[in-house]
């Protein structure tokens, strides 16, 4: 069998890089054998979790509660170290902002897809607003069934708010009445915009709105998940470094012909150090936990929170971040949207000292987040990552 070169590889791809979405609404009615994985990693229903065992709620008013905050504190702890998962209800986020959030990011996906490939890159680490398709497509063998937009949230200065999409336009008009922006706002950007006196009054329902409203919801997991190690509370925020980076992104699966075939995200762990996923209410989500399949219920107005990686390393695997994957239907679309609060580009990571001692050496090596980033995109297989930075000490995942 001889050998694809290169660039007969992206011609092969090249009718798939615009998206899903397009082929299925132009009537494709087969999965692709770009989409078809590896038997293995199909959906199998033996393997996943027949009965109601499902991944923990925890309620975040307790939090604000100081006679029940340690005991939701250690709720929490306990989720991460079982599960690396769990869903939160009454955050503080309220539901006009998510359910804004949600149509607007809707009304993306449905934009001609001239209009969407606009935002199009060939490289993971392109720091602007990116429109996409699988995970890495440029990467990939197998394709994922889904399409993403993905930008940073952090800082929201100009420079970045402005590469965010035009359209639809409330996704970002409404910024221009939002106080945050106008502080980083240049003053000819801030005369200039004419959207001004007309959304002045616009409730901030959009993704500033958004990144902000979550983005305060990760800084206090971030207290609590500190408190749970028994660290001072700011701890793990300042130990992400400033200015650190937060990235939206917005995930679409269509319905697919045969979703025991196709995956809508493969296997993977995420690369940051906290996950929040906004899932509306169609399910898909599973998390692997003793081998088995979880599917984590949508549940109306929670959020799921997720450990990622580098919380795993900061708590010297304390802390799990754990294997998820997004499974198909036939019926309808699936939409997810995801923050992810991560290091900046240039903090250390290594497990925090203060957990350190004779009898729990250190199981990971440090790195830089960025060299971290670099390795993850080059390849979503499973845990492969993290593997890859352990101590020769072993871990226990
Ligand atoms: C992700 C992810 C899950 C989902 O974007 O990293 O795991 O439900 N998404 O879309
Ligand atoms: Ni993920």
């Amino acid at each position: 069998m001889g050998v694809l070169s290169a660039s007969s590889t992206v011609e092969h791809k090249r009718p798939y890089l615009r998206g899903v979405k397009v082929l299925v609404d132009g009537g494709m009615d087969i999965v692709p054998d770009i989409y078809i994985q590896p038997e293995h990693q199909r959906l199998c229903k033996s393997k996943v979790c027949p009965d109601t065992q499902d991944i923990p709620v925890i309620d975040l008013r307790e939090l604000s509660n100081s006679g029940n905050r340690p005991k939701a504190i250690a709720a929490i702890g306990q989720a991460c170290q079982k599960w690396g998962f769990f869903q939160v209800t009454n955050h503080g986020v309220p539901v006009a902002t998510t359910e804004k959030m949600k149509e607007v990011a809707y009304e993306f996906f449905e934009l001609p897809v001239e209009e969407k490939m606009a935002y199009h890159a060939t490289s993971m680490s392109s720091k602007m607003t990116m429109y996409g398709t699988s995970f890495n497509p440029y990467e990939d063998k197998t394709f994922d069934w889904r399409d993403y937009l993905r930008h940073s949230c952090n800082p929201l200065s100009e420079e970045n708010v402005s590469s965010w999409p035009a359209n639809p336009p409330s996704y970002r008009q409404a910024t221009h009445s939002t106080h945050t922006f106008l502080r980083f706002a240049s003053l000819h950007f801030y005369k200039s915009s004419k959207a001004y006196s007309v959304s002045v009054c616009t409730s901030r329902e959009t993704a500033v709105n958004y990144s902000e409203a979550v983005g305060s919801l990760c800084k206090s997991l971030l207290r609590a998940l500190s408190e749970s190690l028994g660290l001072s509370p700011e701890f793990l925020d300042a130990a992400f470094g400033t200015p650190n980076e937060r990235f939206l992104l917005l995930n679409y699966y269509p319905p697919c012909p045969d979703p025991a075939l196709a995956l809508g995200l493969s296997s993977h762990s995420d690369v940051g150090g906290i996950t929040i996923l906004l899932q509306d209410a169609t399910s898909g989500l599973q998390v692997l936990n003793d081998g088995q399949w979880i599917p984590v219920k949508p549940l109306p107005g929670a959020f799921v929170v997720n450990v990622g990686d580098q919380l795993q390393v900061l708590s010297n695997g304390k802390y799990k971040s754990v294997e998820h994957r997004v499974v198909l239907n036939s019926e309808c679309p699936r939409l997810s949207i995801a923050l992810f609060y991560n290091p900046s580009f240039n903090t250390v990571v290594s497990p925090v000292e203060e957990l350190l001692d004779e009898s729990h050496p250190p199981l990971y090596k440090e790195f830089t987040f960025s060299d971290y980033k670099k390795r993850f995109y080059a390849k979503l297989d499973g845990k492969a990552c993290i593997r890859s930075v352990q101590t020769t000490v072993e871990a226990s995942s």
